[in-house]
């Protein structure tokens, strides 16, 4: 008979964790029950699962007794509060969030790129961030085919990932912007929840994503300089690529777009040739058509799993270097669906 799992949502109500609820809907995993888990403040509050109503439950350490898997997505302090409990009782957690990202024994995975790594887990997979999760997408073939010598990647992020709270902000913002109305007294929590200071993102650009530090980097722009050398290394601090990034937040709701420019090691690689391997790479979708005006687009990747690449170009002045144009729904690829995809890989690869 096949096994079937009792699987724990944690932040269920929230903008990713609405979607995980959907993602696991259409999944391959068999599920026996699913539990909705959120703050006190949504308790009691009702959502559908294949149709079936459930009640969101405050979580507690006892609310994953019994619970085989945990999806989660309800803030770094919040996984780190409860993840060591659920796994306490037996369960195995894929978690959204930076809380364990970084350490050594938690593998850190996009499954089409390193699931192998699963199999070292003791109880946690880490979901990596977003932006760098589409990155890593695109890259990772040109890497196996050509080898990656250097990465510059310059992100455009969009409000939702910063939370639903974040996507209610830009919306009043441009409402009012568009009523001639002050828009500063709607900014709350951009560009970071709890900073000094906070700035419309309506008709704006936020060059911060996270706290920034001393070092004259944000947060964002760290995790996907360590997040990409673990994932596609296996060491967060490994000299073999070199990575930098600047992360800014724009006014798009959903879909984050990234320019990468790259370097590669086998300098006889041709643009058609960098298209070939990421077009024939699972989970990726070509659209490079420029005598068409066929490029990714925030707006056409609501609502897909898949990274759209495209904009694929050498740099005419350096050779074995290119730029690409990058794009995915950060919500889904970025956070719900790879969640998931970790999750269904765990049970194909009966580690669970
Ligand atoms: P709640 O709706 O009860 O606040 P988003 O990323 O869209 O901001 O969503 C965050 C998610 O994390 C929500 O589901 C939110 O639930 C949940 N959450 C926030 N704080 C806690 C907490 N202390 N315990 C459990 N869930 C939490």
């Amino acid at each position: 008979m096949t096994k079937e799992y009792n699987v724990a949502i944690l932040g269920a109500t929230g903008a990713v964790g609405t979607r995980m609820i959907e993602q696991l809907e259409q999944s391959t995993i068999p599920v026996k029950n699913v539990k909705l888990l959120a703050s006190a403040r949504s308790a009691g509050k009702k959502l559908k699962f294949k149709g079936e109503e459930l009640t969101v439950e405050e979580t507690t350490p006892e609310s994953f007794d019994g619970i085989d898997i945990v999806l989660s997505s309800a803030g770094g302090a919040v996984s780190k509060k409860f993840l060591p409990e659920a796994v306490k009782r037996g369960a195995v957690c894929v978690d959204n969030t930076s809380a364990f990202r970084m350490e050594p024994d938690v593998p850190l995975v996009v499954p089409e790129v390193n699931s192998e790594a699963l199999k070292n887990h003791h109880g946690i997979i880490a979901n990596p961030n977003c932006s760098t999760i589409q990155m890593v997408m695109a890259l990772e073939p040109v890497r196996r085919k050509f080898g990656l010598k250097q990465i510059i990647v310059s992100t455009y992020q969009a409000a939702s990932g910063a939370g639903q709270a974040a996507l209610d902000e830009l919306a009043k913002e441009a409402q009012d912007y568009l009523d001639g109305k002050d828009m500063q007294e709607d900014a709350h929590i951009l560009p970071t929840k709890g900073d000094k200071k906070h700035y419309p993102l309506a008709f704006n650009l936020l060059p911060q994503i996270d706290v920034l530090e001393d070092s004259g980097y944000s947060h964002e722009e760290w995790k996907m300089i360590h997040e990409t050398k673990k994932i596609m290394l296996g060491d967060m601090n490994s000299p073999e690529i070199k990575v930098t990034a600047t992360c800014v937040r724009v006014p798009v709701p959903i879909s984050h777009g990234e320019s990468v420019y790259f370097t590669v090691k086998d300098e006889s690689a041709t643009a058609q040739d960098i298209m070939d391997a990421v077009a024939a790479f699972p989970g990726n979708v070509l659209e490079d058509d420029i005598k068409n005006q066929i490029y990714p687009q925030p707006i056409n990747a609501v609502g897909k799993r898949e990274t759209f690449v495209g904009r694929i170009r050498p740099d005419y002045e350096n050779k074995g270097a290119f730029n690409m144009w990058v794009v995915a729904d950060n919500l889904l690829k970025g956070a719900a669906w790879n969640t998931v995809e970790n999750a269904e890989y765990l049970v194909k690869m009966n580690l669970i």
